[in-house]
């Protein structure tokens, strides 16, 4: 029934078991649109190098399209004995055409064919996760355009730093999420060259035409070594550690909004969609879906260390090892997928607490920097300035007064006598937050320049 080629050379005995336990078909089969378009290609080559007549490639070009048809339409049988997605389709094309189907495998192996399914199935899964960073950096921007003014304390340690437009924090994500975008980019062009015609392993004594295939599949070039072709799997570990930082980046956004949203903190309100309750504490709202994307996190990085710890010492070239890689290419794209969609539903749906967060803006003393830096203009040096400045809060919290600002000017002239009148448009945080000069500060200035750069960089 399997209609194994290899039927002949092995007993042909079947333990249930082994069937089980060699599988992929069970989780390849979502590469069945990649293995028909490989298998188109190289069907063409074949008959443009004379190995099938213009009439056995119509044959195999329709058997194939069929079989999709019926994959897609949930008509398609799919049998456990076949292993996996390339016997499978084989095997269906055989019964549907005969013999044409039969010399559709010329100068190939599943060796080849499997790469080559995989950075097909990649490279459309990389275009898709790009554009979702896109998504997502875009509400990020959008968000920050509504606060360039509002202001929020940044943190350092999880300690109160300084004073910041809120925008700026929210842009910082947008960065990461660039670099993310990049990357994905950088590893697509590695991603991108054709390991078919690599064979098994030795390539083939039929002269098959590689640049052809490639240039059928849109692959960018050939990859030069048929043992390194059809082996390579370099792309499944630099995709699932691309995969891991950007998780790593949702990760840190995710707390974020989870401390933000906390009573403690109450920056944010994260919209009730996004929100569960509790089964017993009927005031709950939990920041569930933060937590998860936190959580998954985890996921990711277990597919990372799952694949370097498949590949480490394998002996040369292929071995069945390898079959797992899908597990962990699909797993992570799955995952950041879903992850990057719900990151983007929440960003675009939050609501800082403005008038909540300004009210507590005179808690830390986050105008310190400031008043150092103010003293530096006036010609004190920093290290000075600093020990001065660290001098009056020390004043403050002896006082019991909250803020740099609630000082007499004579405890500021006593500390320093270049110190005038003019201080105190250099206190609070919303004579700080106009301050900041430098190219990247966290001020409404530079957040607005920011904002701009990015809209003009997304054609928004
Ligand atoms: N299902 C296999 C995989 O995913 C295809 C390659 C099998 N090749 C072989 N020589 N057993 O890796």
């Amino acid at each position: 029934k399997g209609e194994k080629s290899w039927e002949k050379r092995l007993s042909g005995e079947v333990d249930q078991l082994a069937v089980n336990y060699v599988e992929s078909l069970s989780y390849d089969r979502r590469l069945y649109k990649y293995d028909i378009q490989g298998s188109i290609a190289h069907a063409q080559m074949l008959c443009a190098k004379g190995f099938l007549t213009a009439d056995e490639l119509d044959a195999i070009k329709g058997g194939l399209a069929q079989i999709q048809d019926e994959i897609e339409a949930g008509q398609f049988e799919f049998n456990v004995l076949q292993e996996d997605i390339h016997m499978a389709v084989e095997a269906a094309l055989t019964e549907k055409i005969g013999d044409p189907g039969r010399k559709l495998h010329t100068g190939r192996s599943r060796n080849d064919q499997i790469a080559t399914d995989m950075r097909l199935w990649m490279r459309e899964e990389i275009d898709i996760l790009r554009s979702k960073v896109r998504d997502l950096q875009g509400a990020f921007v959008e968000l920050a355009s509504k606060y360039t003014k509002d202001m929020m304390p940044a943190y350092t340690h999880l300690q109160r730093a300084q004073p910041i437009a809120i925008g700026a924090y929210l842009l910082s994500f947008v960065e990461m999420l660039e670099r993310d975008y990049q990357r994905l980019g950088d590893c697509r062009k590695r991603v991108n060259v054709s390991p078919l015609g690599s064979g098994a392993v030795a390539g083939s004594t039929i002269p098959l035409d590689r640049a052809m295939t490639a240039e059928l599949l849109g692959f960018e070039g050939v990859m030069r070594n048929s043992m390194d072709g059809m082996s390579d799997r370099d792309f499944c570990a630099e995709f699932t550690f691309a995969c891991s930082l950007a998780a790593v980046h949702l990760s840190r956004f995710a707390e974020d909004f989870i401390i933000y949203s906390s009573s403690e903190f109450d920056f944010v309100r994260i919209d009730d969609k996004y929100c569960t309750s509790s089964s017993m504490m009927p005031q709950k709202r939990n920041p569930d879906m933060l937590e998860l994307m936190r959580g998954k996190t985890g996921n990711i990085f277990g597919s990372l260390s799952a694949m370097l710890m498949m590949l480490k010492s394998q002996p040369s070239t292929y071995n069945r090892d390898m079959q797992e890689d899908k597990l962990h290419i699909f797993s992570a794209a799955d995952v950041l997928r879903a992850s990057l969609d719900i990151a983007t539903a929440i960003v675009s749906n939050t609501q800082f607490k403005t008038a909540d967060i300004a009210a507590g803006l005179d808690k830390g003393f986050l105008d310190a920097t400031c008043l150092a830096e103010y003293l530096v203009r006036k010609g004190v040096p920093f290290r000075k300035a600093h020990g001065i400045v660290g001098g009056l809060v020390a004043e403050c919290e002896k006082q019991g007064l909250a803020k740099l600002a609630d000082l007499p000017l004579e405890t500021f002239t006593d500390a320093c006598d270049v110190i005038e009148k003019d201080v105190y448009d250099n206190l609070g945080a919303t004579n700080v937050v106009k301050q900041y000069a430098s190219a990247g500060s966290a001020g409404t200035k530079q957040v607005e320049e920011q904002v701009a750069f990015w809209r003009q960089e997304f054609g928004q």
